[in-house]
């Protein structure tokens, strides 16, 4: 191969990331707002050598066909990475990259905007001010649990899910988690957290915090028994991925009463059409997709996108590889 690498880029990125891979590349930018439809995607990857890829691109073996040999590199600029089939890539010897780290404490700030957000009735007040019905202070008017010395649940003790914890020890919280496996003494003794099983922690929890991974052991993990066995004055909160909640089942529990509240960063299906009845309920808060969504966030996931892509192309380790076993000696 002579000339630069030719490289796909899914959507406008932060110039931090997209100016270096300008610069080092042939580059086709998918300028659109919406995502490349699917025929459009398989028709640009043909013959690349390099795809940065988005959160919303399918990234699976009809793509890897559609892209050929020569694809040596996939970067997703997210750190979850659900929408790339891994396996397909390693099988092929392509390493993919995530931006991990760089997202953690804008993630768990936004958790926390949801969770006090959905505590506090915060949007249905505005509306209740926006719409003239403020005529006078009330003394039954908006109630919403406190949100300091209560118990928040986090399930997925990871970065993220610790970060959350951080920021439940300044409001007094008990705080309870739960993961695949108990976590080290020390973490638990930074963050204040007690492992719980999931049951007990979904029974005993004032506040669940959603912070998985998306998997097949993942997905519906909060299913009706789940939000069954919740506290009928509970608040969900979800900024994991929305399939890891049974959307329909959390339709019921809200219209029901099974549960008090939920917060929503994710959806299922996403994003979650306007007349979705999950839309209409005061008891039910849903934010687009945005836990990351701060400049500085933003910049700092490009650099990492584009350190990924780069390293690949030039054939080096990707700093933040999710298959590092693609770089295993074959046996
Ligand atoms: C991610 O990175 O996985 C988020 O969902 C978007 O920042």
């Amino acid at each position: 191969m002579s000339g630069p690498p030719r490289v796909l880029v899914t959507r406008r990125i932060p110039d931090e990331g997209l100016a270096p891979i300008r610069q080092a590349s042939t580059l086709d930018l998918w300028e659109d707002e919406l995502p490349p439809p699917r025929d459009e995607l398989l028709r640009r990857v043909a013959g690349i050598d390099g795809l940065l890829a988005l959160l919303t691109d399918r990234v699976d073996d009809e793509l890897l066909d559609a892209a050929g040999p020569s694809l040596r590199v996939v970067s997703n600029y997210a750190v979850g990475f659900d929408n790339v089939d891994v396996p397909a890539c390693t099988r092929r010897g392509i390493p993919v990259g995530n931006t991990p780290g760089v997202l953690t404490e804008t993630t768990a700030d936004l958790a926390w905007t949801l969770l006090m957000s959905a505590a506090r009735r915060i949007p249905e007040a505005d509306r209740y001010v926006r719409e003239g019905r403020w005529r006078t202070w009330g003394p039954l008017t908006l109630l919403g649990p406190d949100v300091h010395g209560a118990t928040i649940g986090i399930v997925g003790f990871g970065r993220i899910g610790q970060a959350v914890a951080r920021r439940a020890s300044g409001f007094g919280m008990r705080v309870h988690y739960h993961d695949v496996e108990r976590l080290p003494e020390a973490v638990e003794a930074a963050t204040g957290a007690t492992y719980l099983a999931l049951e007990e922690l979904l029974a005993t929890s004032d506040f669940v915090s959603l912070h998985v991974n998306l998997s097949d052991d993942t997905r519906h993990l909060i299913d009706a028994r789940a939000l069954a066995s919740m506290r009928p004055t509970a608040v969900l909160v979800n900024t994991s991925r929305g399939p890891v909640v049974d959307t329909d089942a959390l339709t019921d529990a809200l219209r029901e009463g099974t549960i008090w509240a939920a917060a929503l960063d994710v959806t299922d299906p996403e994003p979650l059409p306007a007349d979705h009845p999950l839309v209409g309920m005061d008891n039910c808060l849903v934010v687009p997709h945005i836990a990351s969504a701060s400049p500085g966030t933003r910049g700092k996931m490009a650099s990492m996108a584009a350190a990924n892509l780069l390293a690949g192309l030039r054939g080096e380790r990707l700093p933040t590889p999710v298959n590092p076993e693609v770089y295993a000696a074959p046996g």
